[in-house]
């Protein structure tokens, strides 16, 4: 069991049932396709968009957190596909999603990078990666998100691992925050939607 699996293992959703407001935000911007949803959690943002039409698969290390996404699908009426991956050796298929949301995935910095150099590789022409993530100043508003600021990430970063996306909006800012008992106030967050160009 996985310290996400103990995190998970109540019957409460830790980062509530609700999808996340820069979600809700970028959605109606993302083309048509499959949409790939990284450390996916308990479902929250994956179900929204596979209400909203989208081919949805949710992966996350979590298998505990991955069986309640697929309770919350199941209750809103919707499919979406899951898979339990380790994302420091997932393989992303090139050339192959609409979009790929990444919503507070902490992964250490090499891994993070790897992962990013995949998601530029991953998207067709035209896709949309959507990503909210806590900044290091995070760690003086304690309102959650990890504990290390290595496993935080801001604008610089992004545009160095995201190097062959277009931002179309990336911005670090401080926003109230209220996901479950999970995220509980004003979070300092980096937001960015960002489209792989050759239409
Ligand atoms: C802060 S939660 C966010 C969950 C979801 N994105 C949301 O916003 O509701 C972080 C998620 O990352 C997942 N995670 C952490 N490390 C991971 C790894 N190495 N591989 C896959 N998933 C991981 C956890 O299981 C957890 O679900």
């Amino acid at each position: 069991m996985t310290i996400w699996d103990r995190r998970y293992s109540k019957s409460d959703y830790l980062y509530g049932k609700e999808p996340n407001d820069f979600v809700v935000q970028a959605a109606p911007l993302i083309p048509p396709g499959p949409v790939l949803c990284l450390a996916a959690g308990e479902g929250r943002n994956a179900v929204y968009l596979a209400q909203q039409g989208y081919a949805v698969k949710a992966v996350d290390i979590s298998i505990v957190g991955l069986d309640k996404a697929k309770r919350l699908a199941a209750a809103a009426g919707v499919e979406i596909e899951t898979e339990v991956v380790a994302l420091a050796d997932f393989k992303i298929p090139a050339n192959y999603w609409g979009g790929i949301l990444s919503i507070f995935a902490p992964l250490p910095p090499i891994a993070r990078a790897k992962l990013h150099r995949q998601c530029v590789a991953g998207l067709v022409p035209g896709g949309m990666l959507v990503l909210e993530a806590y900044t290091p100043a995070q760690l003086q508003l304690k309102t959650g998100g990890p504990a290390t600021a290595s496993l935080m990430m801001d604008l610089a970063i992004l545009h160095h691992e995201l190097a062959g996306l277009e931002f179309k909006y990336g911005v670090e800012t401080e926003r109230q925050i209220v996901e479950g008992s999970g995220h509980h106030g004003l979070g300092s967050v980096v937001q960015v939607i960002a489209v792989k160009p050759g239409l």
